[in-house]
């Protein structure tokens, strides 16, 4: 019921339309009374011997229209109450999705994706099912025993009503007791089917690897198991559902019993005619429904409350970077500075940077390398305002990171992560993904300048060719060249390459970086590489180690220095030198 309360705003919003369709409703089961009233008269008539052709083709007639007009308000309240659901559905689908795309990636550090995938695809749907079958159900429920109930008090006889209402405090204890049984059981069962959901989502992504480990028959027994499991949790539920329906047969079949026993006593007796005793019988039919619907209704709203208390939390989740209340909107200047940054990833117990400090000019390029692990990634994902920093210790454009807009941040700087990402469409589409509005030849020349030219020629359809399942699977290097050009078709005043040419031979990179300075003069660029051929034409080179800064300089003044960097240069150099590429 709270979740229905707390879903009022959605009810509130769409008021017309629930207002029609719970009227449609009460209308519809208003309807209903009548059939067993004129099918009761008629046994009457039967009985008295008053019953003429004409007036038995009026019954069958009135009958006839009767069930055209709820073949058509049957329609239409469903048509309104499941469309408002669906309605709904699509709502917090939507605000799932927003909300989704606003988070940062340590909430995705937290929370796993098979569990966000499940509250997409389980959980909307049970509140889909509240706000439709719930309400419907409740409504319904409540209209239909009310307004029988009343009928038969009122027009047969109350005390038979009374009498044939002993058994119903059973049907609600059964209905509450095996609803409870089947709530526990039903939460087993889900659970064991999220685990079933992650299972088969590991294995169908890692699929590469786990044949490649030759682990394939390990996971289709563990595999197995888990579909074991979920299917006896699965059995447990049935079993209560099977005994659930013959229970409440039972108890409803005590009820006919004592109305017809009881009844015929009262036609003796001459309390109430056969026709009442036909149409009671009748109208206590009508109360099965509702009685089945209340079970089925505690039901409806528990699981959708469940779901509801998981997407609220979800909601709740705030983004740990969010815009400050007067955000800088418009950057003028296109300078990086850093001043004895330090860095801690939330919840991180070291700090991944400390104490970097670095001025980059409008034009200039900063090259950042460094052991693996030693800093790189996390500084160009620092600069993005990817997680929260120090206050007053970062700059772009003069401006402190925390106080830039975080739309003015990403329109400023293009940026080419590590784990390139590229999407199931054309290659086009990939490269344009931050410019839709790209002509076909500014894409053309993106990829020109990534080197994506010559792959492209080879390529079936070109530009056009899909990417992943469904088209061409392409090697690290070409998915690294496209993601170069999606960075470099935003046009953006800072690019930020995070080694992102390490999958590309020595002489391609060369060419990369070589139309980078040409294309991009005047603009300021940072590169994180390994190989340190890629930063040599930096204005500023930093060598970090352990996220300090334990080399600075020019390549030149790195050299003469004769420390990590320039035994690093020569070793790579040699192993050039030696692969036959220099
Ligand atoms: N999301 C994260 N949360 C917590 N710690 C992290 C996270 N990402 C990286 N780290 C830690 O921060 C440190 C620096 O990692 P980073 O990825 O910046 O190194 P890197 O220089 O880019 O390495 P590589 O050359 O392998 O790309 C490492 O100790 C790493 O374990
Ligand atoms: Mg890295």
């Amino acid at each position: 019921m709270r979740t229905l309360l707390q879903l009022s705003w959605f009810f509130r919003k769409y008021w017309k339309r629930y207002a029609v369709g719970i009227f449609f409703l009460f209308v519809i089961d208003l309807l209903m009374l009548w059939p067993p009233h004129l099918i009761g008269q008629t046994v009457d008539q039967i009985r008295n011997g008053s019953l003429t052709p004409s007036g038995l083709a009026r019954t069958v007639a009135i009958l006839l229209g009767l069930g055209l007009v709820m073949y058509a308000i049957r329609f239409l309240w469903r048509y309104l109450l499941y469309g408002g659901a669906l309605i709904l559905e699509r709502t917090l689908r939507d605000r799932l999705f927003a909300h989704l795309t606003r988070m940062t990636p340590s909430f995705y550090q937290r929370r796993r994706s098979g569990d966000l995938m499940a509250v997409a695809t389980n959980d909307i749907p049970a509140i889909q099912m509240t706000a439709g079958d719930g309400v419907l159900t409740l409504v319904d429920s409540l209209f239909a025993t009310l307004l029988t109930l009343s009928v038969m008090i009122v027009a047969i006889d109350w005390k038979l009503t009374l009498a044939a209402l002993v058994p119903m405090p059973l049907l609600a204890w059964a209905t509450a007791y095996y609803g409870r049984l089947l709530h526990e059981r039903f939460y087993l069962a889900q659970e064991a089917f999220g685990e079933l959901n992650d299972h088969v989502q590991q294995s169908v992504s890692g699929v590469r690897v786990l044949r490649a480990f030759v682990q394939e028959e390990e996971d289709v027994e563990a595999f197995r198991r888990v579909s074991e499991k979920t299917l006896e949790r699965n059995v447990s539920v049935s079993r209560i559902d099977a005994l659930f329906e013959p229970t409440i047969a039972v108890i409803i079949g005590f009820s006919f019993l004592i109305g017809l026993g009881y009844g015929t006593y009262l036609v003796f007796t001459s309390a109430i005619s056969l026709g009442d005793l036909v149409a009671f019988n009748l109208y206590l039919g009508l109360l099965i429904w509702p009685m089945f619907a209340f079970g089925w209704l505690m039901n409806i709203l528990q699981r959708g409350s469940a779901s509801h208390k998981r997407l609220l939390e979800l909601f709740d989740e705030q983004p740990d970077v969010a815009d400050p209340p007067q955000p800088v909107t418009r950057l003028t200047s296109s300078t990086v500075e850093a001043r004895s940054f330090t860095f801690r990833y939330p919840g991180a117990e070291t700090p991944a940077l400390r104490d970097v400090s670095f001025v980059l000019k409008e034009g200039e390029t900063l090259g950042i390398v460094g052991r693996t692990g030693s800093g790189k990634s996390t500084l160009c994902r620092a600069l993005l305002h990817q997680y929260p920093v120090e206050r007053e210790s970062l700059f772009v454009g003069g401006v402190p990171v925390e106080r830039i807009s975080l739309s003015a941040l990403r329109e400023k700087i293009a940026y080419v992560p590590q784990e390139h990402l590229l999407f199931s469409r054309t290659i086009a589409a990939n490269a344009a993904f931050g410019r839709p509005d790209a002509t076909r030849d500014e894409v053309a020349h993106a990829l020109e300048l990534a080197e994506m030219g010559r792959d492209l020629s080879q390529f079936p359809a070109g530009l056009e060719t899909m990417v992943g399942e469904k088209g061409v699977t392409l090697s690290g290097g070409q998915k690294q060249r496209i993601s170069i050009a999606r960075a470099l078709l935003m046009n953006a005043d800072i690019l930020v390459l995070d080694d992102c040419l390490s999958a590309v031979d020595a002489r391609t990179e060369e060419s990369i970086l070589r139309h980078l300075r040409e294309e991009r003069a005047g603009k300021t660029t940072i590169i994180a590489a390994h190989r340190l051929s890629a930063v040599q034409h930096a204005h500023l080179i930093l060598v970090l180690d352990e996220g300090r800064v334990v080399e600075r300089g020019t390549h030149d003044e790195l050299m003469a220095l004769d420390g990590w960097y320039a035994e690093q240069y020569r070793r790579q150099q040699m192993e050039r030198y030696v692969a036959g590429q220099g």
